[in-house]
């Protein structure tokens, strides 16, 4: 199946993760294209430069591509290590696509999500500006993911460590964690907040639960 590479970053981080995968670059104009790619991301820019076609491109960007979509690693969600996120039923395409892209940042081994939001929607992909390509993105039904569940909820226990073979759960914007991953929890754990404050959006939850492990671990 392919999908659509909207704009410079989405083909930039899917020529350097997955170049296999990358089916077409079309550019606006060639030497704005070797501008941005000279200026922004110098590694890619032969490969870029080596598959553009000049066309019409409505993108800021003046890029877009596509790629056939990656052959799924499921193995993440028994075994991995370093954490897995788990986002349970989320709704907004921009805040799963958000956490796609803190977890290939932090080096999470992959982002599972149950529910209906597709997580290769396009409006997904936008958000994570093409780092799908960077680790397993995958569909799933929450009894295949195993391992200890770390459950993130404002009402938790302050959050200590996190192990590398965590699955982080993370809930949707209305409703939270749901109750069948509730009920499998090995911890629920909080991110402190000031007074007032009733939640965190998810991605940024998913984000700062990401550093305070990357950044526990021995360097
Ligand atoms: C917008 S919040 C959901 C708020 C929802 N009304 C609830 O009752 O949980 C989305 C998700 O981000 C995570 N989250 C938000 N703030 C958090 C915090 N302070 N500590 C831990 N997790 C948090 C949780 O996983 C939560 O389910």
């Amino acid at each position: 199946m392919t999908v659509l590479l909207e704009g410079f970053h989405a083909v930039k981080h899917a020529l350097r993760f997955a170049p296999d995968l990358v089916e077409a670059v079309l550019v606006r104009d060639l030497d704005e294209a070797r501008g941005l790619a000279g200026r922004l991301a110098p590694d890619i820019t032969e490969q870029l430069l080596g598959r553009a076609v000049v066309g019409t491109v409505d993108h800021p960007t003046g890029v877009r591509g596509t790629a056939r979509r990656p052959v799924e690693d499921r193995s993440v969600l028994a075994r991995r290590d370093t954490p897995l996120v788990l986002l349970d039923d989320p709704r907004h395409p921009g805040n799963a696509g958000a956490v796609v892209r803190v977890a290939a940042a932090a080096g999470a081994s992959g982002v599972a999500v149950t529910g209906r939001l597709d997580p290769w929607h396009p409006a997904v992909l936008r958000g994570s500006a093409g780092l799908h390509y960077a680790l397993p993105v995958l569909a799933v039904d929450a009894s295949e993911v195993s391992g200890p569940l770390l459950v993130l909820d404002a009402d938790g226990d302050d959050l200590t460590t996190v192990g590398d073979d965590a699955v982080l759960v993370v809930g949707s914007e209305r409703a939270g964690v749901g109750p069948e991953l509730r009920a499998r929890a090995d911890g629920v754990v909080r991110l402190p907040m000031r007074d007032g404050v009733s939640s965190l959006n998810l991605a940024t939850a998913t984000a700062a639960v990401l550093y305070a492990w990357r950044l526990g671990r021995p360097a």
